[in-house]
């Protein structure tokens, strides 16, 4: 099988491309990503003699379209993924998310090449902390951010194109992903680093907006299980009942490399920060039988730590850049 990856220097992408690599011999991988900021080709650097990397942009139609000629299935992860960054420059985003896919969909069209949608929780807007509800795959979009209105539209985009083109298309939407090759701008890697770094970590607002936490090889073994056995046309969402607030997520990073739990700051919060996202992934687990193998959050999150404690090369020369970004957007300490 030919596959093209986009988006495979990128966190989940490149997690995507090492299991596909390990686990698929029969898949003959293609990766096109442009390098963003986001993007490392250091990521790919254990299967670098596995695959083919095609350095350009999904928005490059005719490049996109001599990709998509020669290949069987294409996995679509590239995107602008940072909240925060979409709220500095939203326009990167409706570029990439938006025409990105848009590109795509056309490419896939005109030969026939099946297609999966990675995309996210967060189109279904958020949940109140006591509300008993999950998302499931009928509830009504409301995204709130420019980062998840416009992959909102690009599921829509997928949609149509499938109902009226008759694309050969699955979506799925997941929850917040944690693991290794996170970039340091997301808040777990952040906090793992800052105290890593002996920099105390920053809660936004007061700490209690909750995130439905999935390791990325369970989000990524969700996503062969639809390429598997996924009915086309269909959405799927992916999580593993993994909720915890922001906070307690810091006090486990802080309790588990040995300081003092409560040794934090709060900071200047996100605004339209959405408070809480859970996910029913009932359907994904009874139509295709998938599990996460990643239970016990604490103990995934340990694994984490010890990654990056492992990696400072591969996020060192990225920590400062990244924590400067974060001061020029104006954060500072509340309390
Ligand atoms: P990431 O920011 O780590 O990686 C994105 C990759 O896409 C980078 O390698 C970047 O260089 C590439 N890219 C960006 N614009 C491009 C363009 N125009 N052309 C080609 N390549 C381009 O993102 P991630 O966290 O790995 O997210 C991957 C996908 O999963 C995204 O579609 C995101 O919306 C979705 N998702 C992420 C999460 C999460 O928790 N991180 C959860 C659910 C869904
Ligand atoms: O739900 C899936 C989404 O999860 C993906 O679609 C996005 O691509 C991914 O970035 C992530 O979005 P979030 O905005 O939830 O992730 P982020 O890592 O930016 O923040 C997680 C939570 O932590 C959120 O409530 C904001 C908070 N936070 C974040 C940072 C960077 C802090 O409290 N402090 C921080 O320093």
């Amino acid at each position: 099988m030919r596959m093209l990856v986009t988006g495979g220097a990128g966190f989940i992408g490149a997690n995507f491309v090492h299991a596909t690599v390990a686990e698929r011999p029969d898949v003959e991988i293609t990766v096109l990503d442009a390098l963003t900021y986001a993007g490392n080709r250091e990521s790919l650097a254990p299967v670098a003699d596995r695959i083919r990397f095609v350095h350009g942009d999904i928005t490059d139609g005719p490049l996109v379209d001599d990709l998509v000629r020669d290949t069987d299935v294409v996995v679509h992860f590239a995107a602008e993924s940072h909240n925060d960054n979409s709220l500095g420059d939203p326009w990167p985003f409706v570029q990439t998310n938006l025409i990105g896919t848009y590109t795509l969909l056309e490419a896939v069209r005109r030969y026939d090449v099946r297609y999966h949608h990675i995309s996210t929780d967060e189109v279904y807007g958020d949940l109140e902390l006591d509300d008993p509800s999950r998302f499931t795959e009928s509830t009504p979009y409301n995204p709130s951010s420019p980062y998840s209105s416009t992959k909102a539209g690009s599921d829509m985009l997928v949609r149509a194109w499938t109902r009226s083109f008759g694309v050969r298309a699955t979506l799925s939407n997941c929850s917040n992903n944690y693991g290794p090759y996170q970039h340091v701008e997301k808040f777990v890697p952040r906090q793992i680093t800052n105290v890593l770094r002996g920099v105390r970590p920053r809660l936004y607002g007061d700490g209690r907006n909750v995130r439905d936490w999935i390791h990325v090889d369970d989000h990524n073994s969700a996503v062969w299980a639809i390429l598997d056995g996924g009915t086309i046309g269909r959405t799927y969402l992916i999580g593993a009942d993994g909720e915890t607030s922001n906070r307690e997520v810091v006090e486990t990073v802080l309790e588990l490399l040995g300081r003092d739990s409560q040794d934090f700051d709060f900071v200047t919060d996100r605004p339209g920060h959405d408070r809480r996202y859970a996910i029913d992934s009932t359907l994904l687990r009874t139509e295709l039988g998938w599990e996460p193998r990643f239970a016990d959050f604490r103990a995934g999150l340990e694994a984490t730590i010890e990654w990056y404690r492992a990696h400072e090369d591969w996020w060192g020369p990225r920590k400062d850049a990244t924590e400067a970004a974060y001061r020029a957007a104006g954060e500072a300490v509340t309390k």
